[in-house]
């Protein structure tokens, strides 16, 4: 109604399910510098300040306008002392020098190469700059190191995955899932969700739900996807986890935990002629291919709007609305299921719409969900 009126403080939730965030970052310099300092700590396995930095960051994402001043943010949820004092730094200097210091050191520059590989963690990509270990041609020249096969891809195909993938590059990949799913079914359901579904123009894979109306078929389809991919010769890494759902019983308390889905972390070619407008490549490589990297995953039908609203993210999005669930209505919320602890009883849902009915929420959109 008001308009331009900027939303009061007041009303600017700690919570990023409470909020609306989409892909328009309007203080992209403040958080971008606050990722630094979260990623940084991660590396040092310092969670609570990774979480006070990508919690500061994700509140800026969703104001609707940008941050010029410290007064302006008084009644900000989340903006803890040395947050403000980084951009406090940036808002009068224009560059903060802990992040500067960060970004120039020895330790920050390995790490962050390191854990670009595919298969490579904040875990072993420390354990190999512990050792001395600086560059790609350090750890492939070390024959102490042993790359386990997901890493040899990682290695392998690091060019064509470290670039990003386009909307059409997603688009095209949903084609093909969906012409291998056609061959054996008219049951199945197929969903692009991640980063693409909030809206997203480039992602660093491609995320998808496959699933049948008829409740345990799913993983049928799903391994029958991948023979189908195998056959047409396009899988260049597989790596397939069958579901361990029937031993599931209370959602899980963590949130980094894995789902008990069925699913399958793939390295696919993906041909410049099934891509709208070609593929992104870079200058002068003129392969016709490119490798992306694509994650599927299967919950049973019942399960559906779960699954769906997990991997739909974004991570800190998520891990809010677990939070929220936990400690403002004392219910537990994970990929498969919520259950009201006050209750004892599992809550069913068939849409995300349900979900969020029954936390008490209002209906956050997908592209609103970029927390
Ligand atoms: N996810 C999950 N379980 C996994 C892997 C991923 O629940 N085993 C969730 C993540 O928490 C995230 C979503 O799936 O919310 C997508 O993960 P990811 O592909 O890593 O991130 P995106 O948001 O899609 O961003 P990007 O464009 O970088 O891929
Ligand atoms: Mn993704
Ligand atoms: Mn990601
Ligand atoms: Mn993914």
């Amino acid at each position: 109604q008001e308009g331009l009126a900027p939303t009061p403080m007041a009303l600017i939730s700690q919570y990023a399910c409470k909020r609306r965030t989409s892909t328009d970052n309007k203080n992209k310099i403040l958080t971008d510098a606050f990722e630094v300092l979260a990623e940084n700590y991660k590396f040092s396995d310092n969670k609570s300040s990774c979480l006070v930095f990508s919690r500061a960051a994700s509140v800026l994402k969703s104001l609707p306008w940008t941050v010029q001043s410290i007064e302006a943010t008084q009644g900000l949820p989340c903006l803890r002392e040395h947050t403000k004092a980084v951009m406090e730094e940036i808002l009068q200097f224009g560059h903060s020098f802990e992040v500067e210091r960060t970004l120039s050191s020895e330790r920050y520059q390995t790490l962050k190469l390191f854990t670009s590989v595919f298969g490579v963690g904040p875990k072993t990509a420390e354990k190999w700059y512990h050792r001395g270990l600086r560059s790609f041609r350090d750890i492939l020249a070390e024959p102490s190191i042993q790359l386990n096969r997901m890493q040899q891809s990682g290695f392998l195909y690091y060019g064509d995955i470290s670039r990003v993938v386009t909307k059409a590059e997603a688009q095209a990949l949903g084609n093909i899932i969906d012409e291998a799913v056609r061959l054996i079914t008219s049951d199945a359901v197929t969903a692009l969700t991640g980063g693409f579904r909030r809206g997203k123009e480039y992602g660093h894979d491609v995320d998808f739900i496959v699933t049948t109306h008829e409740v345990g078929k799913e993983e049928f389809v799903l391994r029958h996807i991948i023979d189908c991919f195998k056959k047409q010769g396009i899988v260049l890494y597989c790596d397939y986890q069958a579901s361990t759902f029937h031993m599931s019983k209370l959602p899980c308390q963590s949130f980094e935990a894995m789902d008990y889905y069925a699913k399958c972390f793939l390295i696919l070619r993906l041909e410049a002629s099934q891509v709208d407008g070609g593929l992104t490549c870079d200058e002068g490589d003129n392969r016709g291919w490119r490798a992306v990297r694509v994650d599927l995953v299967s919950p049973p039908m019942d399960r559906y709007a779960f699954a769906l609203l997990g991997w739909t993210g974004s991570t800190q999005f998520d891990r809010d609305l677990r939070r929220f669930a936990r400690f403002e209505r004392k219910m537990t919320l994970d990929n498969h299921t919520l259950y009201d602890t006050t209750k004892g009883e599992f809550l069913t849902a068939r849409s995300e719409e349900d979900i969020f009915a029954h936390l008490g929420l209002e209906y956050i959109e997908p592209w609103q969900r970029n927390a």
